[in-house]
């Protein structure tokens, strides 16, 4: 029988073009939406425009930072035939509706944004008193509302947009008659991986294992790895709690977690041939990954094709939003 109700609901989720992903990324957002979807219509895009508003100064790596990303997904297992996977400039009705909503904003949702405030007074390296900047969140909004999508996966720090995203539909609903859904958020539980210098792993940081690092780089940043700092000869009892490594053990082993923390407690291994197990074993958990990711580097046309079914995906509802919108406002 055919279940006529069984329409899923839209998560969508935009992401910021950095380059090569590295485990970072994997344990945070993008395996909970690998996870997800079967159960969801996902729209999974890379956000080069917002990019732009901050890099426009050396635009020059956003488009190859945005093929890796796109090379990194599709190797993870974001399937092309469950998930819409486009860029954010490829769909111009983006940039129209973001037009259409900033006319209804009020400037002063803008200026009390929480992370524009933090990023204006953190960020000295680049000049951000730019509108594009100032306006990023009516960008993000539109971003999600050209769909109208129901769940949108965020981390805490992008909570705000979300709120002035609902602020904005709200608002639109008020003015022309109901027509935005107000989206959900779901707050990830992302686990948190440290970097080799045991601060939150960050390509920013220099301290990052990629996703397509070789053996003996991943070796040899195990090896650069800060453990307990009170153990200094090979038999010393060692506290694995306050070691980066063994948060790495925590990541990567089903079972026998105890006896890596015994074995660590009572002196019986060396850091060296304990970091050099790790590192085996977080490159054993990513050969798969990147043997899929050298065929696929080897493939690019294949690569553009999928962004080109997005694009087409995705366009043909955006198209279907900017008439109602324009219809809605008066304007068609
Ligand atoms: N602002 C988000 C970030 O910096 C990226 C983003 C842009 C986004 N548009 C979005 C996230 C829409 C979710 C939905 O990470
Ligand atoms: Fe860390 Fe392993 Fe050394 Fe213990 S033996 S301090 S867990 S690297």
């Amino acid at each position: 029988m055919v279940a006529i109700f069984d329409v899923k609901k839209i998560m969508l989720t935009g992401f910021r073009p950095t380059g090569r992903l590295h485990l970072g990324h994997l344990h945070g957002n993008i395996k909970n939406m690998i996870k997800n979807q079967n159960d969801y219509d996902n729209f999974f895009f890379l956000v080069d425009w917002h990019a732009l508003s901050t890099e426009y100064q050396n635009p020059k790596n956003i488009k190859t930072n945005l093929l890796d990303c796109v090379i990194d997904l599709i190797s993870l297992g974001i399937d092309p035939e469950l998930t819409h996977l486009y860029r954010q400039s490829d769909i111009p009705e983006i940039a129209e509706l973001t037009l259409y909503l900033s006319v209804i904003t009020p400037l002063s949702w803008l200026e009390r944004c929480p992370t524009y405030k933090e990023q204006i007074r953190e960020i000295k390296s680049k000049d951000l008193s730019t509108l594009g900047f100032f306006s990023y969140p009516v960008l993000m909004a539109a971003d999600i509302l050209i769909v109208n999508a129901d769940i949108v996966p965020v981390g805490e720090d992008q909570l705000p947009h979300l709120e002035i995203t609902r602020e904005i539909a709200r608002r639109f609903n008020f003015l022309y008659g109901n027509y935005f859904k107000e989206p959900a958020a779901m707050l990830s539980q992302a686990t948190r991986v440290p970097g080799t210098d045991g601060r939150k792993m960050s390509k920013s940081y220099d301290n990052a294992i990629f996703l397509s690092d070789d053996f003996d780089s991943i070796k040899k940043k195990v090896r650069s790895m800060i453990t307990d700092p009170k153990r200094i000869h090979l038999r010393d009892p060692g506290n694995p709690q306050v070691c980066n490594v063994f948060t790495f053990y925590k990541l990567y082993k089903d079972s026998g977690i105890e006896e890596i923390e015994n074995r660590c407690k009572n002196g019986q291994v060396g850091c060296t041939a304990c970091k050099d197990e790790i590192a085996g074993l977080i490159f054993d958990s990513l050969k798969d990954f990147q043997t899929k990711r050298k065929e696929l580097e080897n493939n690019i046309g294949y690569v553009y094709k999928i962004l080109e079914k997005g694009k087409n995906e995705v366009r043909e509802i955006s198209k279907t939003t900017i008439l109602d919108v324009r219809k809605k406002m008066g304007i068609d």
